[in-house]
Protein backbone atom coordinates (compact mmCIF):
# COMPACT_ATOMS: atom_id res chain seq x y z
CA UNK A 1 0.00 0.00 0.00
CA UNK A 2 1.40 3.50 -0.75
CA UNK A 3 2.52 5.72 2.39
CA UNK A 4 -0.04 8.04 3.61
CA UNK A 5 3.40 10.86 3.59
CA UNK A 6 3.30 13.03 0.00
CA UNK A 7 7.28 12.91 -0.87
CA UNK A 8 8.80 16.25 -0.81
CA UNK A 9 9.89 16.07 -4.60
CA UNK A 10 6.21 14.86 -5.70
CA UNK A 11 5.42 16.98 -8.44
CA UNK A 12 2.04 19.23 -8.49
CA UNK A 13 -0.49 18.05 -11.29
CA UNK A 14 -1.50 21.26 -12.82
CA UNK A 15 -1.67 19.91 -16.45
CA UNK A 16 -3.71 17.44 -18.54
CA UNK A 17 -0.54 15.81 -19.29
CA UNK A 18 0.64 15.34 -15.96
CA UNK A 19 -2.47 13.85 -14.92
CA UNK A 20 -2.01 11.76 -17.78
CA UNK A 21 0.69 10.06 -16.17
CA UNK A 22 -0.54 9.91 -12.70
CA UNK A 23 -3.86 8.55 -14.39
CA UNK A 24 -1.44 5.96 -15.94
CA UNK A 25 0.65 5.10 -12.50
CA UNK A 26 -2.56 4.80 -10.48
CA UNK A 27 -4.29 2.20 -13.01
CA UNK A 28 -1.21 0.08 -12.63
CA UNK A 29 -1.22 0.17 -9.39
CA UNK A 30 -5.10 -0.37 -8.47
CA UNK A 31 -4.41 -3.41 -11.34
CA UNK A 32 -1.59 -4.87 -9.18
CA UNK A 33 -3.32 -4.67 -5.52
CA UNK A 34 -6.66 -6.07 -6.40
CA UNK A 35 -5.98 -8.66 -9.75
CA UNK A 36 -9.38 -9.93 -10.32
CA UNK A 37 -11.10 -8.79 -7.27
CA UNK A 38 -14.23 -6.88 -6.61
CA UNK A 39 -13.98 -3.23 -5.25
CA UNK A 40 -16.86 -1.26 -3.71
CA UNK A 41 -17.27 2.40 -3.65
CA UNK A 42 -19.73 4.75 -2.28
CA UNK A 43 -20.49 7.24 -5.21
CA UNK A 44 -21.91 10.69 -3.56
CA UNK A 45 -21.15 12.25 -6.81
CA UNK A 46 -18.70 14.82 -4.97
CA UNK A 47 -15.61 15.49 -6.91
CA UNK A 48 -13.42 13.16 -4.67
CA UNK A 49 -15.67 10.28 -4.91
CA UNK A 50 -16.18 10.89 -8.52
CA UNK A 51 -12.67 10.82 -9.86
CA UNK A 52 -12.08 7.70 -7.98
CA UNK A 53 -14.70 5.74 -9.57
CA UNK A 54 -13.65 7.38 -12.77
CA UNK A 55 -10.08 6.25 -12.33
CA UNK A 56 -10.84 2.77 -11.17
CA UNK A 57 -13.43 2.48 -13.70
CA UNK A 58 -10.76 2.68 -16.04
CA UNK A 59 -8.15 0.40 -14.26
CA UNK A 60 -10.78 -2.41 -13.22
CA UNK A 61 -13.87 -1.94 -15.37
CA UNK A 62 -17.23 -3.25 -13.91
CA UNK A 63 -14.73 -5.00 -11.08
CA UNK A 64 -15.90 -1.89 -9.30
CA UNK A 65 -19.25 -1.52 -7.74
CA UNK A 66 -20.25 1.82 -7.17
CA UNK A 67 -23.14 2.34 -4.96
CA UNK A 68 -24.89 6.03 -4.77
CA UNK A 69 -27.54 6.78 -1.79
CA UNK A 70 -29.80 9.05 -2.58
CA UNK A 71 -30.71 10.47 0.52
CA UNK A 72 -33.55 12.32 -0.39
CA UNK A 73 -30.94 15.34 0.85
CA UNK A 74 -29.85 15.96 -2.27
CA UNK A 75 -29.41 18.83 -4.38
CA UNK A 76 -31.85 19.11 -7.67
CA UNK A 77 -30.85 17.06 -10.29
CA UNK A 78 -27.69 15.77 -8.46
CA UNK A 79 -28.51 11.88 -8.22
CA UNK A 80 -29.93 11.81 -11.30
CA UNK A 81 -26.27 13.46 -12.82
CA UNK A 82 -25.05 10.55 -11.22
CA UNK A 83 -26.73 8.17 -12.96
CA UNK A 84 -26.07 10.13 -16.56
CA UNK A 85 -22.77 9.94 -15.94
CA UNK A 86 -21.76 6.94 -14.21
CA UNK A 87 -24.26 4.53 -15.46
CA UNK A 88 -24.95 6.28 -19.29
CA UNK A 89 -21.68 7.20 -20.16
CA UNK A 90 -18.88 5.29 -18.37
CA UNK A 91 -21.32 2.31 -18.36
CA UNK A 92 -20.25 1.76 -14.53
CA UNK A 93 -21.37 -1.26 -12.09
CA UNK A 94 -23.51 0.97 -10.24
CA UNK A 95 -26.17 0.34 -7.54
CA UNK A 96 -28.73 2.96 -7.45
CA UNK A 97 -30.59 3.44 -3.64
CA UNK A 98 -33.62 5.38 -3.47
CA UNK A 99 -33.21 5.80 0.34
CA UNK A 100 -35.07 9.47 0.26
CA UNK A 101 -38.28 7.91 2.79
CA UNK A 102 -36.14 6.12 4.87
CA UNK A 103 -33.88 8.94 5.99
CA UNK A 104 -37.01 11.56 6.04
CA UNK A 105 -38.84 9.49 8.27
CA UNK A 106 -35.99 9.21 10.74
CA UNK A 107 -35.85 12.81 10.58
CA UNK A 108 -38.99 13.89 11.02
CA UNK A 109 -39.35 15.76 14.36
CA UNK A 110 -35.90 15.83 14.83
CA UNK A 111 -34.63 19.85 15.46
CA UNK A 112 -31.31 19.50 16.61
CA UNK A 113 -28.76 20.31 14.39
CA UNK A 114 -25.74 17.34 15.50
CA UNK A 115 -29.00 14.99 15.98
CA UNK A 116 -29.69 15.61 13.22
CA UNK A 117 -26.24 14.82 11.82
CA UNK A 118 -26.14 11.72 13.70
CA UNK A 119 -29.53 10.57 12.13
CA UNK A 120 -28.03 11.65 8.37
CA UNK A 121 -24.49 10.00 9.23
CA UNK A 122 -25.80 6.15 11.33
CA UNK A 123 -28.24 5.96 8.24
CA UNK A 124 -26.03 6.70 5.30
CA UNK A 125 -23.71 3.50 7.28
CA UNK A 126 -26.68 1.36 7.66
CA UNK A 127 -27.90 1.70 4.04
CA UNK A 128 -24.57 1.41 2.30
CA UNK A 129 -24.15 -1.91 4.66
CA UNK A 130 -26.91 -3.50 3.64
CA UNK A 131 -26.38 -3.14 0.30
CA UNK A 132 -22.38 -4.07 0.56
CA UNK A 133 -23.81 -7.41 2.35
CA UNK A 134 -26.07 -8.13 -0.34
CA UNK A 135 -22.70 -8.08 -2.84
CA UNK A 136 -20.63 -10.86 -1.23
CA UNK A 137 -17.08 -11.60 -1.76
CA UNK A 138 -16.06 -8.16 -1.92
CA UNK A 139 -12.54 -7.34 -0.29
CA UNK A 140 -11.75 -3.97 -1.03
CA UNK A 141 -13.32 -0.78 -0.52
CA UNK A 142 -12.54 2.72 -2.26
CA UNK A 143 -12.48 6.38 -0.89
CA UNK A 144 -11.86 9.51 -2.24
CA UNK A 145 -9.53 10.53 0.71
CA UNK A 146 -7.27 13.43 -0.79
CA UNK A 147 -4.18 14.58 1.21
CA UNK A 148 -5.88 17.37 2.99
CA UNK A 149 -8.00 14.79 4.86
CA UNK A 150 -4.90 12.93 5.68
CA UNK A 151 -3.84 16.10 7.12
CA UNK A 152 -6.65 17.03 9.20
CA UNK A 153 -6.56 20.62 8.21
CA UNK A 154 -9.76 22.95 8.23
CA UNK A 155 -13.27 22.28 10.13
CA UNK A 156 -14.63 20.18 6.56
CA UNK A 157 -13.23 16.98 8.02
CA UNK A 158 -13.93 17.09 11.33
CA UNK A 159 -17.57 17.76 10.21
CA UNK A 160 -17.42 14.16 8.97
CA UNK A 161 -18.67 12.45 11.61
CA UNK A 162 -20.12 9.80 9.59
CA UNK A 163 -18.97 6.47 11.80
CA UNK A 164 -17.30 3.36 10.29
CA UNK A 165 -18.32 0.53 9.21
CA UNK A 166 -18.87 -2.63 11.42
CA UNK A 167 -15.68 -4.64 12.91
CA UNK A 168 -16.87 -7.50 11.31
CA UNK A 169 -16.87 -5.85 7.35
CA UNK A 170 -13.34 -5.97 6.93
CA UNK A 171 -11.96 -4.34 3.79
CA UNK A 172 -8.89 -3.55 2.43
CA UNK A 173 -8.27 0.47 1.13
CA UNK A 174 -7.84 1.40 -2.41
CA UNK A 175 -7.08 5.17 -2.26
CA UNK A 176 -5.59 6.49 -5.29
CA UNK A 177 -6.16 10.41 -4.42
CA UNK A 178 -5.43 10.30 -1.15
CA UNK A 179 -1.53 12.46 -1.96
CA UNK A 180 -3.50 14.22 -3.72
CA UNK A 181 -4.68 18.16 -2.56
CA UNK A 182 -8.14 19.05 -4.54
CA UNK A 183 -6.90 21.13 -7.31
CA UNK A 184 -4.99 18.47 -8.51
CA UNK A 185 -8.11 16.03 -8.13
CA UNK A 186 -9.84 18.44 -10.25
CA UNK A 187 -7.30 17.83 -13.18
CA UNK A 188 -7.44 14.57 -12.90
CA UNK A 189 -11.05 14.75 -13.02
CA UNK A 190 -11.40 16.50 -16.06
CA UNK A 191 -8.44 14.37 -17.78
CA UNK A 192 -10.56 11.53 -16.78
CA UNK A 193 -13.69 12.73 -18.73
CA UNK A 194 -15.25 13.80 -15.81
CA UNK A 195 -18.57 16.58 -16.41
CA UNK A 196 -16.90 20.33 -15.71
CA UNK A 197 -19.98 20.68 -13.33
CA UNK A 198 -18.81 17.39 -11.33
CA UNK A 199 -15.54 18.58 -11.29
CA UNK A 200 -15.81 21.98 -10.73
CA UNK A 201 -18.65 21.84 -7.68
CA UNK A 202 -18.88 23.55 -4.64
CA UNK A 203 -18.25 21.73 -1.47
CA UNK A 204 -21.65 20.32 -0.20
CA UNK A 205 -21.88 19.21 3.36
CA UNK A 206 -22.64 14.99 3.84
CA UNK A 207 -25.58 15.64 5.27
CA UNK A 208 -26.72 17.86 2.36
CA UNK A 209 -29.52 20.01 2.38
CA UNK A 210 -30.34 18.54 5.53
CA UNK A 211 -28.78 21.14 7.47
CA UNK A 212 -30.13 24.14 5.36
CA UNK A 213 -34.08 22.91 6.21
CA UNK A 214 -33.48 24.70 9.49
CA UNK A 215 -35.50 23.28 12.63
CA UNK A 216 -37.44 20.05 12.03
CA UNK A 217 -36.94 18.75 8.21
CA UNK A 218 -40.42 19.01 6.60
CA UNK A 219 -40.46 17.61 2.98
CA UNK A 220 -42.36 20.98 1.79
CA UNK A 221 -39.32 23.30 2.95
CA UNK A 222 -36.88 20.75 2.20
CA UNK A 223 -38.75 21.35 -1.67
CA UNK A 224 -38.66 25.26 -0.84
CA UNK A 225 -34.18 24.63 0.06
CA UNK A 226 -33.81 22.38 -3.23
CA UNK A 227 -36.02 24.50 -6.35
CA UNK A 228 -34.44 28.07 -4.40
CA UNK A 229 -31.13 26.79 -4.72
CA UNK A 230 -31.64 25.14 -8.17
CA UNK A 231 -32.68 28.65 -9.27
CA UNK A 232 -29.71 30.46 -7.12
CA UNK A 233 -27.37 27.91 -9.26
CA UNK A 234 -28.79 28.76 -12.59
CA UNK A 235 -28.52 32.32 -11.77
CA UNK A 236 -24.29 31.86 -10.68
CA UNK A 237 -24.07 30.11 -13.53
CA UNK A 238 -25.31 32.55 -16.11
CA UNK A 239 -23.30 35.50 -14.43
CA UNK A 240 -20.39 33.47 -14.62
CA UNK A 241 -19.77 33.58 -10.68
CA UNK A 242 -20.14 29.87 -10.59
CA UNK A 243 -16.53 28.81 -10.10
CA UNK A 244 -15.62 31.99 -8.73
CA UNK A 245 -17.33 31.82 -5.44
CA UNK A 246 -16.63 29.36 -3.19
CA UNK A 247 -20.45 27.88 -2.13
CA UNK A 248 -23.34 30.22 -2.24
CA UNK A 249 -26.49 28.16 -1.08
CA UNK A 250 -29.74 28.73 0.23
CA UNK A 251 -31.58 28.27 3.31
CA UNK A 252 -35.48 27.80 4.51
CA UNK A 253 -35.84 28.49 7.79
CA UNK A 254 -38.56 26.78 9.81
CA UNK A 255 -40.95 30.02 10.74
CA UNK A 256 -43.04 31.92 8.27
CA UNK A 257 -43.77 35.93 7.33
CA UNK A 258 -46.66 37.57 6.27
CA UNK A 259 -46.63 38.96 2.74
CA UNK A 260 -48.95 40.15 -0.41
CA UNK A 261 -50.04 37.85 -3.14
CA UNK A 262 -52.90 38.37 -5.65
CA UNK A 263 -54.08 41.46 -3.21
CA UNK A 264 -54.64 38.89 -0.94
CA UNK A 265 -51.94 38.11 2.62
CA UNK A 266 -49.81 35.51 2.50
CA UNK A 267 -48.42 33.43 5.19
CA UNK A 268 -45.32 31.75 3.72
CA UNK A 269 -41.56 30.77 4.25
CA UNK A 270 -38.65 33.00 3.85
CA UNK A 271 -35.55 31.61 2.11
CA UNK A 272 -32.28 33.02 2.81
CA UNK A 273 -29.49 33.02 0.05
CA UNK A 274 -25.84 32.45 1.61
CA UNK A 275 -22.88 32.74 -0.92
CA UNK A 276 -19.06 33.34 0.95
CA UNK A 277 -15.09 33.29 0.00
CA UNK A 278 -12.87 31.47 1.74
CA UNK A 279 -9.61 29.58 1.57
CA UNK A 280 -9.86 26.98 4.24
CA UNK A 281 -13.75 27.32 5.76
CA UNK A 282 -11.98 28.56 8.97
CA UNK A 283 -13.24 32.36 8.31
CA UNK A 284 -15.22 33.49 4.87
CA UNK A 285 -16.26 36.74 3.54
CA UNK A 286 -19.15 37.31 1.98
CA UNK A 287 -19.56 37.77 -2.06
CA UNK A 288 -20.47 41.43 -2.77
CA UNK A 289 -23.30 40.17 -5.29
CA UNK A 290 -24.67 42.65 -7.40
CA UNK A 291 -28.10 44.15 -6.93
CA UNK A 292 -29.62 43.44 -10.19
CA UNK A 293 -28.36 40.05 -9.52
CA UNK A 294 -30.53 40.18 -6.31
CA UNK A 295 -33.63 41.20 -7.42
CA UNK A 296 -33.77 38.52 -10.24
CA UNK A 297 -32.93 35.99 -7.57
CA UNK A 298 -35.69 37.50 -4.99
CA UNK A 299 -37.90 38.35 -8.10
CA UNK A 300 -37.60 34.37 -9.27
CA UNK A 301 -37.51 32.63 -6.21
CA UNK A 302 -40.84 34.54 -5.09
CA UNK A 303 -42.42 33.56 -8.05
CA UNK A 304 -41.31 29.83 -9.21
CA UNK A 305 -41.09 28.49 -5.78
CA UNK A 306 -44.26 27.46 -3.91
CA UNK A 307 -44.90 28.69 -0.51
CA UNK A 308 -42.43 31.02 -0.50
CA UNK A 309 -42.84 35.04 -0.06
CA UNK A 310 -39.98 36.36 0.80
CA UNK A 311 -36.15 36.38 0.18
CA UNK A 312 -33.11 37.89 2.48
CA UNK A 313 -29.37 37.83 1.85
CA UNK A 314 -26.97 36.98 4.84
CA UNK A 315 -24.63 39.68 5.48
CA UNK A 316 -22.75 37.73 8.17
CA UNK A 317 -19.09 37.11 7.78
CA UNK A 318 -17.20 33.91 9.10
CA UNK A 319 -16.81 35.16 12.28
CA UNK A 320 -19.30 36.23 13.70
CA UNK A 321 -21.53 33.44 11.56
CA UNK A 322 -20.44 30.02 10.26
CA UNK A 323 -21.09 29.23 6.80
CA UNK A 324 -23.81 26.65 7.23
CA UNK A 325 -26.41 27.99 9.36
CA UNK A 326 -26.56 24.65 11.33
P1 LIG B 1 -19.30 26.01 8.91
O1 LIG B 1 -20.78 26.09 8.85
O2 LIG B 1 -18.80 25.24 10.09
O3 LIG B 1 -18.86 25.19 7.61
O4 LIG B 1 -18.65 27.37 8.82
C1 LIG B 1 -17.54 25.05 7.14
C2 LIG B 1 -17.56 24.13 5.94
O5 LIG B 1 -17.94 22.81 6.36
C3 LIG B 1 -19.08 22.37 5.66
N1 LIG B 1 -19.91 21.59 6.59
C4 LIG B 1 -20.02 20.26 6.57
N2 LIG B 1 -19.46 19.33 5.76
N3 LIG B 1 -20.58 17.63 6.99
C5 LIG B 1 -19.77 18.00 5.96
O6 LIG B 1 -19.31 17.13 5.22
C6 LIG B 1 -21.18 18.51 7.84
O7 LIG B 1 -21.91 18.13 8.75
C7 LIG B 1 -20.88 19.89 7.62
N4 LIG B 1 -21.27 21.02 8.24
C8 LIG B 1 -20.66 22.05 7.60
C9 LIG B 1 -19.77 23.65 5.19
O8 LIG B 1 -20.62 23.41 4.06
C10 LIG B 1 -18.60 24.53 4.89
O9 LIG B 1 -18.05 24.23 3.61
Amino acid sequence: MQSNVRPDDMQRITTPELAGSFIAEQVEKVRQQVGSRNVLLALSGGVDSSVVAALLIKAIGKQLVCVHVNHGLMRKGESEQVLEVFQGVMDANLVYVDAADRFLDKLAGVFEPEQKRKIIGAEFIRVFEEEARKLAGIEFLAQGTIYPDILESGPVKAHHNVGGLPDDMQFELVEPVKLLFKDEVRVVGRALGLPESMVERQPFPGPGLGVRCLGAITRDRLECVRESDAILREEFESAGLSSKVWQYFTVVPDFKSVGVRNDARSYEYPVIIRAVNTVDAMTATIERLDWELLERLANRITHEVPGVNRVTYDLTPKPVGTIEWE
